[in-house]
């Protein structure tokens, strides 16, 4: 696909179809996602892929609002910062992730950007703590491992 195309039919994607997105066609948007650049070449980002409909119904429940479609996502790609390479994690997994999303409108898929980062689970009960430490618990993320957002990923439903 012309890269204006790719840039005209990015948009967030909420809406999937119960189509399954083949595992290769994933690992390929990692790859694709791992040629971003990075703050003194220090390739802190990580990714996670998650397919488990049980996991992903699970996240769904990370946060109050905002991130309920998860749960009919056929997958999730979960992208991590290695706070111990760079202060600057945060800005090379935003540009990864970008990489991603772009990535999956040129394989035909749809994706949407599910912010995890200093969010709350709930704006209105603090006690349901924050976002990131739900989703640590979840997948087993290491300490060193920050969580920048989760990219719901799948075939876009009309
Ligand atoms: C940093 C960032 C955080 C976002 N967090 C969420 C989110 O938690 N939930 C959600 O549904 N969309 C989220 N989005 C998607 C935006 O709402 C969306 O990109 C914006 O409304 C523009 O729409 P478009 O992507 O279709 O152009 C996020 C996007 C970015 C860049």
């Amino acid at each position: 696909m012309e890269f204006k195309e790719i840039i005209a039919r990015r948009h967030s994607v909420r809406k999937f179809t119960d189509q399954m997105v083949d595992r290769e066609i994933i690992d390929e948007m990692i790859e694709e996602a791992m040629a971003a650049p990075s703050s003194k070449n220090s390739r802190s980002t990580g990714f996670m892929i998650v397919e488990d409909k049980s996991l992903l119904e699970a996240i769904s429940v990370m946060r109050e609002s905002g991130s309920a479609f998860v749960k009919d996502a056929a997958a999730a790609i979960v992208v991590l910062g290695d706070t111990s390479k760079t202060d600057l994690w945060v800005d090379n997994a935003s540009i990864a992730t970008t990489f991603l999303m772009l990535s999956a409108v040129d394989k035909g898929l749809g994706s949407c950007w599910v912010h995890v980062n200093e969010r709350p689970r709930s704006k209105t009960d603090a006690s349901k703590g924050m976002a990131e430490d739900y989703i640590r618990e979840l997948l087993g993320i290491k300490d060193n491992m920050k969580v920048l957002c989760v990219l719901a990923l799948g075939y876009e439903a009309e």
